[in-house]
């Protein structure tokens, strides 16, 4: 038999436990935390036994039964029982206790999670008088509970107080073949730090999972609600902590100029992926990083910690070169221009940012070619002739975002030269199938000349033992380890770092004279070089990874470069760089029910936005709600209306609105008396449950999920005043006026909290709803960077300002004309045939190139070019959406039409159509 386990799984003591007490002979194999050892389960099971007859046992309990069977130890039914209650009952107990004391540092507050559970083992091992559970002799039953109560049990600092009958036994069953030692072993020596890495990969267990009572004792202190209970003692915590003392140290309220690394900070470097220049950006690209980024940067200034927030423009490249041409201006010129407008895009969307740089910069050129050098003398760089496309008609190289075709791993058609958009693995552009100029739509050919490559192989060891630990200890999204898994699976081949382009930071070495460095080598770069041009003292933050913690925000086609590609350049150049410990990457966002696309100018653009006369706060709030996190998900304009109308105005606006109302209208503008009663306490307990789950959330930064407990909140708030009737108490006698003024006086405090909560999501609404409170600033710090609870800022007699509703009702007419106005198209071109929004696309002028050629009529050749590549987008988009036979017919002779006519004014003869099976 094989029995399969992990370091620092709590569950492995268990039934190697049982192995060492009843000596089954079992060979032990140590695996990772995610394997999947049962082939058939579709999620990773440790621990596992694998059975003489092939079967599989994989639950910890059933594993130790049966090598008690084994040896000829039947289980009783009073020994059935116990496991039964240690699973059902304990565990749920024990995996909260354990989430508080290894991941929270709320070690002290374990007792009084376990404190029922313990005593009734107290009780019952007392009881009798026996030295086991279940008589006379060691049972599975006091295996499995001996094992799940060993890391809290063994852990002196928890404070679980003395239970004489419970040491002894524990005593004893840790003296029995070595249990304990087996034990520390699964826990590496380390205690209840050995679990850490496992607990950080565990859901985040809720406290009303534990509400099961131990077996004869039940709990009359439990209330339902809903479906969540609160007991007896979360009410007390939260009373506790909602008459605490107000800190009114005010410390972060200022940001210093330069934020650098402090010793005994958190101190978080961030960075949102660098957005091409050459284009406006659309929804999907700015939820995708600059938001995200945003959200979780505010949020972790809220918490206090030391943090800093570096963005800019992604600006070198062949796309940008064309865009130039096209607009007639230098490359530098379009750089400067488009730089602006995303400036100014994020600047309306309020994106915080501490520097938004560039990466044309000295510095880049600088800090770039320092680890080239540093590669090339360690030995990193390797030299190659290589093949290249290149397009005659177009005369130039084709930049790998200018070349479309077949994927050679999974023939998807339409690939692109870098990377391909179905299987997510990089190609190298020669390698595509029927390759295409995307520019003018011709077969390019292939030219060679020498280009100097990354020797990832070489750095593949390094890398893979980084990985594992950064994996291990950080918080990487599943599709960002998985991205990265299956790369490496397809091991590491060089990747070229140079091109023969001018628009990039030149390569230093004089062989590689005419070249550039390849945008995906350089771009990354631009986060250490932005930092470099926010401060002189970059390296403080860049070469620090002892002290720093660095996140990276980015949409999922952007995980390879992030998580292999880059960290083997700054592995390779050996300089103590700090490398990413946290990979935060978000799925797609869809356009209604098509893509956003920039180059079919789908969708809406970030300077659209403001346009809609939407306030920013709402796109935000739209956007997070619907943040691609874990799976795709789309825009919608009914759904933007939807949501508005519900969650912002019926829900949280209502109730902050009502709450701030009887303030003012039933009580002169001042909070009133709170005299708490059950409800109340059992309400603050609710809240409270709510603001943890958001910062467990947001602390792992699923800002989406974070979000929906805010709208719980005031979900609660809104019934709470439901039920109370303050508007009518207030009319009566002195009890019910009474009553009226605490209800009002809670409110008003959560619609506090909420504010608070709410301002990484939008920051605008937030502080308005404190001007209207007219709450402390401090109230900030208060809630968010103690223990995070629920405190009553705003105490009896606080005078609050003037009230106005928050959020405005979006109406279906204004919404379908929104849909119309900006559905699906970026800009018009007299060229297009009507269609409908959905089916209507565009290209943007980026994409239309002059050809040069010789008599015909350039002028109309370019219109023509661009209309060929709209209508050939036009049929392409038609034959995804899978639409009629006759449909696609029409457009497609269309679109042979078009072609004839650009021949003839390119001055070529038309040739009888070729019959070459391409796809269109
Ligand atoms: N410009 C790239 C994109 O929009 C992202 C570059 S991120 C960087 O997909 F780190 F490489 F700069
Ligand atoms: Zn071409």
């Amino acid at each position: 038999m094989k029995l399969s386990v992990s370091e620092g799984n709590p569950h492995c003591i268990k039934p190697l436990a049982a192995l060492q007490v009843t000596g089954v002979q079992v060979s032990v194999h140590y695996v990772n935390h995610d394997e999947r050892v049962v082939p058939f389960l579709n999620r990773p099971v440790v621990p596992a036994l694998l059975l003489p007859s092939g079967q599989h046992l994989f639950s910890p309990n059933v594993i130790c039964r049966y090598l008690f069977e084994v040896k000829g130890q039947e289980s009783s039914d009073l020994c059935n029982q116990w496991l039964e209650w240690e699973a059902t009952s304990l565990q749920p107990a024990l995996q909260l206790a354990l989430h508080m004391a290894v991941l929270q540092g709320k070690g002290s507050e374990v007792s009084k999670v376990l404190q029922g559970h313990l005593n009734v083992l107290e009780q019952s091992l007392s009881k009798d008088n026996m030295p086991f559970l279940t008589g006379e002799s060691v049972s599975a039953a006091d295996v499995v509970l001996w094992a799940s109560l060993y890391p809290v049990l063994s852990e002196t600092s928890l404070a679980l107080g003395e239970r004489g009958s419970l040491k002894t036994w524990f005593d004893l069953v840790a003296a029995m073949h070595g249990c304990q030692s087996t034990a520390q072993k699964v826990l590496q020596g380390k205690g209840l730090q050995g679990m850490k890495s496992y607990m950080q990969r565990q859901p985040v267990p809720q406290s009303s999972q534990c509400r099961d009572a131990p077996p004869c004792n039940s709990n009359p202190a439990e209330i339902e609600d809903n479906d969540r209970v609160v007991t007896e003692e979360e009410m007390e915590a939260a009373v506790l902590a909602w008459s605490r003392d107000l800190n009114n140290s005010c410390d972060s309220a200022s940001r210093q100029y330069p934020i650098l690394p402090q010793e005994g900070k958190r101190n978080i470097l961030l960075t949102s992926a660098l957005p091409y220049v050459n284009n406006v950006p659309h929804l999907g690209n700015i939820i995708g990083c600059v938001l995200s980024a945003d959200v979780f940067s505010r949020y972790g200034r809220l918490r206090g910690w030391n943090l800093l927030y570096v963005c800019g423009t992604d600006e070198y490249g062949t796309a940008t070169e064309n865009k130039a041409r096209e607009e007639g201006l230098t490359p530098q010129q379009i750089c400067d221009k488009y730089h602006a407008v995303h400036a100014a895009i994020y600047k309306w969307f309020q994106i915080d940012f501490d520097y938004f740089g560039r990466t044309t910069t000295e510095k880049q050129t600088e800090i770039a070619q320092n680890i080239f050098w540093r590669l090339h003398e360690r030995g990193f760089l390797l030299e190659d002739t290589v093949e290249q496309l290149r397009c005659e008609n177009c005369q130039r190289f084709l930049a790998d975002r200018f070349v479309e075709g077949t994927c050679p791993h999974c023939s998807y058609p339409e690939a692109r030269g870098d990377q391909c958009d179905k299987c997510g693995r990089l190609i190298n552009a020669v390698e595509l199938g029927e390759p295409q100029c995307k520019v003018c739509k011709r077969t390019p050919i292939i030219r060679s000349s020498k280009h100097l490559f990354l020797d990832l192989p070489k750095l593949e060891n390094e890398l893979e033992q980084w990985l594992d630990r950064s994996f291990s200890t950080g918080d990487w999204t599943a599709n960002a380890k998985q991205i990265t898994r299956s790369w490496l699976r397809d091991g590491l081949k060089p990747r070229c770092i140079t091109r023969d382009l001018q628009w990039g930071t030149p390569v230093p070495h004089p062989d590689f004279k005419d070249k550039v460095f390849y945008v995906w080598f350089d771009a990354p770069i631009g986060y250490l070089s932005i930092t470099a041009n926010y401060t002189d003292q970059w390296e403080q933050w860049w070469k620090n990874p002892q002290q720093v913690e660095l996140y990276n925000f980015m949409a999922k086609d952007n995980v390879p470069f992030h998580s292999v590609v880059f960290p083997c350049s700054l592995l390779g150049a050996q300089d103590n760089y700090t490398l990413v410990n946290h990979l935060i990457a978000t799925e797609y966002l869809n356009y209604e029910d098509t893509k956003f696309s920039k180059s079919r100018g789908v969708g809406v653009f970030g300077d659209m936005a403001k346009d809609t006369g939407i306030p920013s706060d709402v796109w935000r709030f739209y956007l997070l709600y619907v943040r691609p996190e874990g799976q795709d998900s789309a825009f919608s304009w009914a759904d933007m209306a939807l949501k508005n109308n519900s969650e912002l105005l019926n829900n949280l606006g209502n109730f902050i609105n009502r709450a701030a109302m009887f303030v003012t209208k039933f009580f002169e503008g001042r909070v009133p008396v709170m005299e708490l009663q059950r409800e109340d306490k059992k309400l603050l307990a609710l809240v409270g449950w709510e603001l943890q789950q958001y910062i467990q959330l947001m602390d792992k930064v699923k800002i989406r999920d974070a979000l929906k407990h805010i709208l719980n909140i005031s979900r609660h708030g809104n019934q709470y005043i439901q039920v109370n009737t303050p508007w009518k108490k207030i009319k009566e006698g002195d009890a019910e006026r009474q009553r009226a003024g605490t209800v009002t006086g809670v409110s008003v405090n959560m619609a506090c909290l909420l504010s608070v909560m709410l301002l990484p999501y939008m920051p605008t609404v937030s502080q308005t709803i404190r001007d209207q409170l007219n709450a402390p600033p401090s109230c900030i710090q208060t809630i968010l960077q103690g223990s995070g609870a629920f405190v009553c800022v705003l105490s009896a007699g606080h005078s609050i300002g003037s009230v106005s509703p928050l959020f405005q009702k979006l109406e279906a007419d204004q919404i379908e004309a929104l849909k119309k106005k900006f559905g699906g198209q970026q800009q018009t071109s007299p060229q297009r045939a009507a269609g409908t929004p959905s089916e209507a696309v565009s290209l943007p002028s980026a994409q239309a190139e002059v050809a040069p050629v010789i008599g015909g009529d350039p002028e109309k050749a370019k219109q023509l070019t661009q209309a060929v590549a709209e209508q050939g987008e036009k049929v392409r988009a038609l034959k995804a959406q899978k639409a009629e036979k006759t449909v696609i017919t029409a457009e497609v002779a269309k679109l042979l039409d078009l072609k004839k006519q650009l021949l003839i004014a390119e001055g070529k003869k038309p040739e009888p159509a070729p019959q070459k099976g391409k796809k269109k």
